[in-house]
């Protein structure tokens, strides 16, 4: 747990151990588990917020505690309205006293908030001088033990540096306010600013400071002293993560034999209905033309079947198979509900973290999907095809959802959820293709105690079978299989 790792005291060598002596007031051990504060630096227009979101969602979506403290924000708190680069200019005294107050308050609040609770930091501004630095690792780690990991975002790149300045003029609250020409100029000159005082991170000089430089939005890396889990669990996805503009299409397989029967997992082949989604899907994205489009699907065969005419280059990866629900495999609700009653209950109190006895849980399929996700962020125009738990736990890391939001969220049938990056956030649109389905869908009933009766429990299960020819609802249609 959290407790566990931030009440941990590693062993030093003697050499660090007598660095810190020099602070009587509180001895200090500089631990290698967390927690972890995350410094960008850089220009602007360089990239630094998005990564820094970005790492933040990732590293939250791995059941990490992380923050972005953003520097700007805290400007804002002092100069509500931003009136031009003036602001930046070393020569503007008042202004400089406000962006290093900006910086102090925001160290300030990631210590409290990491004394409290918090594993990573991750502190969004420019940080671009030797001192300025040198101050942040003091306060840091020398003053509070936390590991310190530097990440500077170097880009020459002009056609990166192009879309990072759309994106800045689109979304910084400094401009809102301002024409498109007249905050392009004002962007540059607030580089220029910048550029007069700006020291690249320099291993001679900053020799004991981990950090990472990444040029061109990942193009090369430089790493220097980096230690500890964080660190390279850090380090794992910013050399992953590939800023570009992307593309990704996500739909459950067609309506399966089994979801017709309001059974769950297995492994059968798709329903009529979901024969004819399938002829949808393929038709959408034949006719749609995507640039590059690729298709990765589970290694089950309604995902498979699903994907089958369209035509485009097709992964089947393990990872993306549905939760295996253990005993409760080829079950339905009501099926487990009489026969495992308890089982039912617990998973109803917990739905995130509940394990189906020689099955998983939620938890456990994100642990595996950890790989993919680091593959989809460097991906584009690209067709996942996998089942309702899977896509709920990869449609809530884009989404930004709260890990216990992620069982619930509704991912029906026959429906193509696309998103488009947006900043570092993401435009979600649903394409509802016409064809004809089960709703499986079972909101958490009002009642999860262990003692409940069967009606209860099953208050929210959708009603498959309504609608339904009496021959499949007999099961014949399995039993042909
Ligand atoms: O019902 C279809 C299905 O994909 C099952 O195979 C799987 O066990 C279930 O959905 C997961 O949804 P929930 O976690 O809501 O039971």
């Amino acid at each position: 747990t959290i407790c566990d790792v931030r009440n941990r005291k590693d062993s030093d060598s003697d050499e660090d151990e007598l660095k810190y002596l020099s602070i009587p007031t509180k001895p200090v051990t500089k631990r290698r588990f967390g927690p972890l504060v995350v410094i960008f630096v850089g220009l602007p227009g360089r990239g630094k917020t998005v990564l820094a979101h970005k790492l933040e969602r990732y590293l939250t979506w791995t059941n990490k505690v992380a923050k972005v403290f953003s520097v700007s924000s805290y400007r804002r708190k002092h100069i509500e309205s931003y009136d031009s680069h003036n602001l930046f200019r070393i020569d503007n005294l008042e202004a400089v006293e406000i962006r290093q107050l900006s910086i102090h308050e925001a160290q300030e609040d990631a210590t409290k908030w990491l004394n409290s609770n918090g594993e990573i930091a991750i502190i969004d501004g420019p940080h671009t001088t030797q001192a300025i630095r040198q101050n942040a690792y003091d306060h840091f780690c020398k003053e509070s033990g936390f590991q310190v990991l530097f990440v500077e975002c170097i880009c020459d790149d002009e056609e990166l540096l192009e879309n990072n300045e759309k994106e800045m003029l689109q979304f910084s609250q400094d401009y809102c306010q301002m024409s498109a020409e007249k905050a392009s100029i004002d962007f540059h000159y607030k580089i220029e600013h910048y550029k007069e005082q700006y020291e690249s991170m320099d291993a001679k000089i900053e020799s004991d400071f981990s950090f990472i430089k990444v040029f061109n939005g990942g193009q090369n890396m430089l790493v220097h002293h980096l230690s500890g889990p964080l660190s390279r669990e850090v380090l794992h996805f910013i050399s992953c993560f590939k800023p570009t503009q992307k593309t990704y299409y996500f739909s459950r397989h067609g309506e399966s034999e089994f979801n017709t029967l309001g059974k769950i997992g297995g492994d059968t082949n798709l329903s009529a209905r979901g024969r004819l989604y399938a002829a949808a899907l393929a038709r959408y994205f034949n006719e749609t033309n995507i640039d590059g489009l690729h298709v990765w699907t589970s290694e089950k065969k309604r995902t498979k079947q699903t994907a089958q005419d369209i035509n485009a280059a097709k992964e089947h990866i393990s990872a993306l198979n549905e939760l295996d629900a253990g005993v409760c495999e080829e079950l339905s609700y009501e099926e487990m509900q009489e026969q495992y009653p308890q089982e039912f209950a617990w998973r109803d109190q917990d739905k995130l973290r509940y394990r189906y006895p020689w099955g998983e849980s939620y938890i456990d399929i994100m642990n595996r999907l950890k790989p993919v996700l680091t593959e989809l962020e460097c991906e584009n125009n690209l067709l996942v095809i996998s089942h309702q738990a899977v896509l709920r736990c990869i449609l809530g890391y884009f989404l930004n959802k709260r890990l216990d939001e992620l069982p619930y969220i509704n991912v029906p049938l026959h429906t193509i959820i696309k998103l488009t990056t947006y900043g570092y956030k993401y435009k979600m649109e649903v394409i509802k293709l016409n064809v004809d389905c089960v709703d499986t869908y079972r909101k958490q009933p009002q009642n999860c105690s262990v003692t409940r009766m069967a009606e209860d429990a099953l208050k929210t299960v959708p009603a498959h079978f309504d609608n339904m020819n009496p021959w499949i609802r007999s099961g014949h249609l399995i039993q042909q299989h």
